[in-house]
């Protein structure tokens, strides 16, 4: 019998040796607002993204949608945007603002007795607690 996992237990997928080689901390300096940052925790694989207010935010690399690694998200306006299916994430609050799916689906949500089409899918990424000091980005 398989046994559902709780999101937290889910192993990270390692599309590339981006996960082995990722640092434990990073310098403020090497962010940038137009890609985000792996960082090695002991929590397991973060991105981090800087806000253009000058702001380093951490959330889980795994995206909530269906699990892609976001190391190798696109970074869009401070936005984190996973590269399997475009859902796009606030870098600010990992909240999830644009889904590309909803168009494309548009369609087919039809209501019957066991689908609400009013209902949509709510994805959120996990933030972590960073701290800087002395110029350097770490988990709390
Ligand atoms: S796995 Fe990230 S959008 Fe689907």
């Amino acid at each position: 019998m398989l046994k559902k996992l709780p999101q937290s237990q889910l192993p990270i997928l390692c599309p590339n040796e981006e996960c082995d080689d990722a640092p434990d901390r990073l310098r403020l300096s090497d962010l940038s607002e137009s890609a985000v940052k792996p960082l090695k925790t002991a929590l397991g694989q973060l991105v981090i993204v800087l806000l253009s207010n000058g702001r380093p935010r951490a959330f889980d690399a795994r995206c909530p949608h269906m699990g892609s690694n976001l190391v190798t998200a696109a970074c869009v306006g401070g936005d984190i945007v996973c590269h399997w299916h475009g859902y796009r994430f606030s870098g600010e609050s990992g909240a999830l603002v644009a889904n590309p799916n909803e168009a494309i689906m548009k369609t087919l949500r039809v209501p019957s007795v066991a689908f609400d089409p009013t209902i949509k899918p709510s994805y959120q990424l996990r933030e972590r607690a960073l701290e800087v000091e002395d110029g350097w980005v770490r988990v709390k």
